[in-house]
């Protein structure tokens, strides 16, 4: 039986994932080139410094270590001016009534992110009193789709992986909820998240009492 929610926060919560692309889009312009939408898709639930190395190579441009945490902490700075003005108009359609009717069904509810950001952007949004456990980029040493961020929130909410659902917009982020031995639903595109359980393109679509079906 299903007894705990891990959510992603980045696109699944908030809409954060186009801050993302435009940070990361604006530092590639730096450098001259750019990417596709498409290839940002592979940016979603990736660490920081994993995404950098692929926007980095589709720019076939090589840095020093040193380099590179110039061009991270650059594109964090951007990425930060624009999160330090979200407010809880930027919760997704749907987030908010999903998050309160879990709540009030008595599931206990998890964090499991990849951004190191995740503190502000709870709190700009108002979202951050849902949690039971917050596991995010400050606390993982594996990105997704290894599932530490997942088991670790499990084991935070003293549950088994089995009686727990993800909630991912990102590929990677649902194949590190499989691999951790949970239950996956994809919030997007059906074929991009194939191997989600279920897939929605919002928690909208979505109702506390669909959990029991899964
Ligand atoms: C994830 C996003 O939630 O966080 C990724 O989907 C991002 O795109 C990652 O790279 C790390 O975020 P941050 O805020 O630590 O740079
Ligand atoms: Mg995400």
């Amino acid at each position: 039986k299903i007894k705990g929610l891990l959510f992603d926060l980045d696109g699944v919560l908030v809409d954060t994932a186009v801050y993302h692309y435009k940070a990361w889009l604006r530092l590639a312009k730096t450098m001259g080139f750019t990417f596709s939408e498409l290839q940002n898709e592979e940016l979603k639930g990736i660490s920081r410094m994993d995404s950098l190395d692929k926007v980095l190579a589709w720019g076939n441009v090589q840095k020093s270590a040193e380099e590179k945490l110039a061009l991270a902490t650059q594109k964090n700075d951007w990425y930060v001016e624009m999160i330090n003005k979200m407010t809880p108009a930027e919760v997704l359609p749907g987030a908010l009534n999903f998050l309160q009717q879990a709540k009030q069904a008595g599931y206990k509810m998890a964090l499991g992110s990849a951004s190191k950001n995740s503190a502000t952007i709870l709190k700009n949004t108002n979202l951050a009193h849902f949690f039971d456990a917050i596991v995010d980029g400050n606390s993982v040493s594996k990105s997704k789709p290894d599932p530490e961020v997942f088991l670790k929130g499990a084991q935070e909410l003293a549950l088994q992986p089995q009686q727990c659902v993800v909630f991912e917009d990102a590929e990677a982020g649902i194949i590190a909820a499989k691999r951790g031995g949970m239950k996956a639903i994809g919030i997007g595109d059906k074929n991009i998240l194939k191997q989600a359980d279920k897939v929605v393109a919002g928690l909208g679509q979505l109702s506390v009492k669909n959990l029991e079906e899964l």
